[in-house]
């Protein structure tokens, strides 16, 4: 059965026991706590915990999350169990069915036959684990279900009992496991062999809460959920292995045409005896996948976070393949490859194909070009370990390469193998360790964003803000609660930060991009100045103030009132990020894809995956349709209505956005410009006013951002540039029009004139040239020039006048060497004469010796060479050292 199939039979299955099918959240969730998704329920979270109400009419749910699972890339492809990406087809009850419910439904679709909708299990092949104390579940297992005892095993909390890890959900678990046969394992059921015994599904009886804490050192339960609830995850690549025969995931349709390709793209052979070439397939085939589905969610390579571990992936791939056979670039083929077979069950693909494969290959490139200077840097440091005696690359070597140049360790190792070197490793893991530390520092500090949430949970459910903001801008409303340094409080005074919550607001929370509302909260004497506000759970209104005058009670009556000046701004740079967007997509083409935008009044940045630099001329194009749109005065639409009708009109949904079912569409000039968004707009676009387009830049590899202004900041912006103009005009005495040129001219003359300087300098340095032949003493046979000339003389300008110097020592066996202090740097040249060539000294030799005082290198001719140090104290030493050299000869 076609992994399609297998996806295709589970949803039907739930829809037909009631149901809402949900399609699969991007792989990334604007939740600060995960990289990626990482399992069935994360999207769901907010039910479980109680902050949202469930909007599926039975109050259950069933879905097939795309997850993504990257904490031992290493690992991957030396085992055939673990994979990167996987599917995990789930359902959930939210304090509908139970224990029983969820056994019930697990076991039908795994034993039906395969013309009644099920997958056809032979149910004396499959083994169930309870959590220790469980009774509940092992007795419906048992007398409910009829599996026998002896099939029923009972685990500890590393196995049955599941959370997302960290603070949140939880709750023991009951695994389904199936017997794959002796010739896999030993006999005692999982238990005693989770590989012949391989889990396919794990039911979670979801009621309590976590604290911190981890499943070695163990955590505390710290609270019930409101509700008991089901979370199931069937491993959809597993279920495919058992129905198509195969022994693991890399054999499956999804995946083995990739191997297969790789075969043929690289000439090495698959599963025929090498397993070190064995494991380089299964990490393309693996990596591939990966990589393209997180491309495919929007992220791009970058040097953190989502966009290093794509890049890791990646180079993975580019790595496995050369040391496979592969000379050529390979990306595209294994992208094609794999892009074809997910394609049925992930039919997004097919609209992002050109974009997908367009990142992949521009990393390859990239990596490429590391791999080359990368090669060089390793060169230079082994080069140095060896003339330091030693046969050790050091581990900060190790890291510098790993680090700057994205070279895994292995091909360290490798190429320190093929030199004769080794590689320190205590000192590399060392290093990685510090790196792992500080992420792990750097995750932590982003969790904290999470933690505070519980504060406002009982209001987010029981009381959430009612938001009238889009047509009023000033409205009573009711105080439901006060917050002061992360305590409720029942009333505030006089000069207080204070947190307000109310019943209805105007003020518009930050989301969508657009900051939060500024303004007022009065009653009586009573105000608050409001500088912020944020929303909790997606439905509490959290308005950040300072009580100005008076004091506040909870329970009191209020009016909020919008800054009208704040908001007219928001709505202009809002519309026009959105007109902006539109006007990308016309001259770049669909690819451009939003990645995050902010806007507030006056301004507004918006960010784009997109891998090369805009055009001036572009940029010139994108601003143009902008402000003809402006000037079209076209009408700003808000329709509200359900996800699918926006989307069949085409309207724009962003990555990472978890939209409900209900949403709101902006249309702006019909067809121009169709987005779901909550923001605040202006009702035509002419009330936007100018837009100036401040430029252009780079946010990380593979992403863009457009800075512009909107309203008055334009109007400003264009009157600062335009005074500038006039006052360089009035300066140079040349009409604006004729500024470039004259700029131009100006420059080309100070050029000129510096030319000149640096000419006469050295013309006065080489006329000094004589009094240094006066200070030639005798090294051996050599007559020796060895000097320090005056600060500030440049490399090119000592060259010359060693060159010089030389020439007048005449027909000798004869060595110049002068060394400068230049700003940091120390400069030196060497140059030999003739003779003193024929007598076997080599200007090159001599400049490095050199080079060792001053901590620099060089190199050059025989006659003439030069360096560059960093250190003067070694000068004078260094000059010695080439006398004594020239002596002992
Ligand atoms: N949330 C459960 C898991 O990921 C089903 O295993």
């Amino acid at each position: 059965m076609q992994t399609h199939e297998i996806r295709q039979r589970f949803t039907q299955h739930f829809v037909n026991a009631g149901h809402t099918a949900v399609p699969s959240a991007s792989l990334i969730l604007d939740d600060p706590t995960l990289l990626f998704v990482n399992a069935g329920m994360v999207p769901f979270k907010p039910y479980f915990l109680g902050q949202q109400t469930p909007p599926f009419p039975g109050g259950t749910a069933t879905s097939i999350q795309k997850c993504v699972r990257t904490l031992d890339i290493e690992e991957v492809g030396i085992t055939t169990r673990h994979n990167t990406f996987f599917q995990m087809a789930g359902n959930f009850s939210f304090g509908q069915y139970f224990k029983e419910g969820a056994i019930k439904n697990a076991w039908s679709l795994l034993t039906n036959p395969l013309d009644e909708g099920g997958y056809g299990l032979d149910p004396e092949r499959l083994w169930v684990t309870v959590f220790l104390d469980d009774d509940e579940a092992a007795d419906i297992w048992e007398h409910t279900i009829g599996v026998p005892a002896e099939r029923i095993q009972r685990m500890g909390m590393e196995d049955n009992f599941w959370s997302m890890g960290i603070p949140g959900p939880c709750g023991p678990c009951s695994e389904i496991y199936y017997d794959r046969g002796p010739e896999h394992g030993k006999d005692g059921g999982p238990i005693a062999d989770d590989t012949r015994y391989l889990e396919i599904w794990n039911l979670v009886f979801m009621e309590s809460i976590r604290g911190d804490g981890d499943k070695k050192g163990g955590f505390d339960i710290v609270g019930e959920l409101p509700k008991k609830n089901i979370d199931t995850g069937m491993g959809v690549e597993r279920v495919a292995c058992i129905l198509q025969g195969v022994d693991n995931v890399y054999e499956t349709d999804l995946l083995r045409p990739v191997i297969d390709r790789a075969v043929e793209v690289t000439g090495a052979r698959y599963n025929e005896g090498n397993a070190d070439d064995d494991v380089r397939f299964r990490v393309i085939a693996d990596h591939s996948r990966t990589a393209m589905m997180i491309i495919l969610d929007g992220v791009t390579p970058s040097n953190e976070g989502r966009g290093y571990i794509l890049r890791r992936l990646l180079r993975r791939i580019v790595r496995s393949a050369r040391l496979l056979g592969a000379s050529g670039e390979v990306l595209e083929e294994f992208m094609n490859t794999i892009m074809d077979t997910m394609t049925p069950s992930f039919p997004e693909i097919a609209e992002n194909r050109e974009r997908i494969v367009r990142v992949a290959v521009t990393e390859e490139r990239a990596f490429m070009k590391t791999l080359v200077s990368g090669t060089h840097r390793f060169e230079e440091a082994a080069a140095a370990t060896k003339s330091a005696g030693t046969s050790k690359l050091s581990g900060s070597q190790a890291f510098e390469l790993h680090d700057t140049y994205g070279f895994p360790i292995d091909l360290t190792l490798e190429m320190a193998r093929e030199a004769g070197l080794e590689v320190d490793m205590d000192a590399f893991d060392a290093e990685m360790q510090a790196q792992r530390a500080r992420a792990k520092a750097d995750n932590k500090a982003k969790k904290q964003g999470n933690i505070d949430e519980s504060l406002y949970r009982e209001w987010v459910d029981a009381s959430p803000t009612e938001f009238v903001g889009y047509t009023e801008l000033n409205h009573p409303g009711k105080v439901i609660g006060l917050i002061r340094g992360g305590e409720r409080v029942g009333e505030v005074s006089q000069g207080q930060d204070v947190e307000v919550i109310l019943d209805v607001t105007p003020m518009y929370a930050e989301s969508g991009g657009q900051l939060g509302d500024r303004g007022r909260i009065v009653v009586g004497d009573t105000v608050l100045d409001v500088h912020d506000v944020q929303k909790v759970g997606k439905k509490l209104w959290v308005h950040k103030a300072t009580v100005r005058d008076g004091g506040l009670d909870v329970g009191q009556l209020v009016t909020a009132e919008v800054d009208p000046t704040w908001r007219h701004g928001a709505r202009q740079a809002h519309t026009a990020t959105h007109l902006i967007h539109a006007a990308l997509r016309q001259v770049l083409g669909p690819t451009a894809v939003q990645a995050g935008s902010m806007n507030k009044p006056g301004y507004l940045r918006f960010d784009f995956n997109y891998t090369e630099q805009l055009s001036d001329a572009q940029l010139r194009e994108i601003t143009t349709i902008t402000n003809e749109a402006v000037d079209a005065d076209l009408a700003v639409n808000t329709i509200e209505t359900s996800l699918e009708e926006a989307k069949a009109m085409g309207a724009m949904a962003l990555f990472g956005e978890n939209y409900g079912s209900e949403v709101r569409v902006v249309e702006i000039g019909g067809p121009f410009s169709i987005e779901l968004c909550g923001g605040t707009h202006v009702g035509h676009s002419s009330q936007i006013g100018p837009v100036a387009v401040l430029g252009e830049s780079s946010v990380g590899s593979g992403a863009r951002r457009i800075e512009a202004y909107a309203g008055m900041e334009s109007f400003r912006y264009f009157s600062k540039e335009a005074a500038l103009a006039s006052s360089l005009a009035a300066e140079l005495k040349t009409p604006t029009d004729e500024l470039p040129a004259r700029i131009a001219q100006l420059t080309e003359r100070l050029r000129a004139a510096e030319k000149e300087i640096e000419a006469l300098n050295r013309q006065q340095l080489v006329s000094q040239s004589a009094q240094y032949v006066a200070k030639a003493q005798q090294a051996g046979q050599f007559t020796l020039v060895a000097l320090t000339l005056a600060e500030g003389i440049g490399a090119a300008d000592l060259r010359t006048v060693a060159a010089d110097v030389r020439e007048r020592l005449g027909a000798v066996p004869g060595v110049v060497a002068l060394a400068s202090v230049s700003g940091e740097k120390v400069p030196f040249a060497v140059a030999v004469t003739t003779e003193g060539v024929g007598a076997g000294v080599k200007a090159g030799d001599l400049v490095k010796l050199l080079g060792g005082y001053v901590d620099g290198k060089g190199g050059g001719k025989p006659d003439l060479a030069q360096g560059s140090g960093s250190n003067p104290a070694g000068i004078d030493a260094g000059l010695a050292a080439v006398r004594d050299e020239l002596t002992r000869r």
